[in-house]
């Protein structure tokens, strides 16, 4: 099926620390997954092994049946597997439209084939307006924005976003959760990984928490958001935080 993802069993340390261990799940076509957890509880790792930039030290990934496991990133993202940075990185001096268009090169025949999907992603992520600016300008929201239009602009079909809300502004939240649902309801698979857990609950079907590289639990967002391991898991994180 179109964006099904499958992780069996997907393990990785560095050095002597165990950041996943034996992660297993699976991600239905068409489906919202949200991933949540402390700090330092291997989110990021997890999404780095499925997008190929990390190697897993054992297991296995399937992306639409396919073991795409160790291959590169410019491979798995060819077959329609793209993560956006938690961190992203437009260039600054490039205009928002320039940036999606490198992104688009990589798909289009011609500039301006890439220049008119470019534009178009834009649109859909509601950046039309700043097609002309340098992407220097965008504001925190503007460049998640910027971020999902240029991984669009790949034409995937499952995306995986690390931290898409963190820093967007509060009235800017609801806009995004509704983009991602738009973005699923043309049949892109996502899956999430968020610190806002206001935010996830809103947009989720489904929920998994991860704590110190290992799944504590999953299910619907109220199961696990009133799960005592999970509340126990963040409050943990936040007296050693502030210890
Ligand atoms: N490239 C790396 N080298 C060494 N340690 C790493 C590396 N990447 C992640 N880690 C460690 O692995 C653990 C999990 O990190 P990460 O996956 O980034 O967690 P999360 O995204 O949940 O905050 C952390 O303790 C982190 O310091
Ligand atoms: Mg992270």
């Amino acid at each position: 099926m179109a964006g099904d993802l499958s992780v069996r069993a997907v393990s990785r340390a560095f050095g002597g620390l165990q950041a996943v261990r034996s992660v297993s799940f699976d991600v239905a076509p068409g489906e919202i997954l949200g991933i949540i957890g402390p700090n330092g509880a291997g989110k990021s790792t997890l999404f780095n092994m499925i997008a190929g930039e990390v190697k897993p030290d054992s297991g296995s990934v399937s992306f639409e049946g396919q073991v795409i496991t160790g291959r590169a990133v410019e491979a798995i993202a060819r077959r329609g597997l793209v993560k956006t940075f938690q961190t992203s990185r437009p260039f600054g001096s490039l205009t928002f439209l320039e940036n999606v268009m490198v992104a688009a090169l990589s798909h289009a025949p011609s500039m301006a084939a890439a220049r008119a999907a470019a534009r178009e992603q834009l649109e859909r992520v509601g950046l039309g307006h700043r097609a002309d600016v340098p992407s220097a300008w965008a504001s925190t929201g503007q460049r998640k924005r910027l971020d999902i239009a240029r991984a669009l602009a790949t034409r995937p079909r499952l995306l995986l976003l690390d931290e898409p809300f963190g820093g967007v502004d509060l009235p800017s939240v609801d806009s995004l959760i509704a983009l991602l649902q738009a973005l699923r309801s043309t049949g892109i698979t996502l899956v999430v990984i968020e610190h806002n857990l206001d935010a996830v609950q809103r947009l989720v079907d489904r929920l998994i928490a991860l704590h110190l590289g290992e799944i504590v639990t999953m299910g619907t967002p109220a199961q696990v958001t009133s799960d005592e391991r999970v509340i126990r898991a963040y409050l943990g994180a936040s007296e050693a935080t502030h210890a």
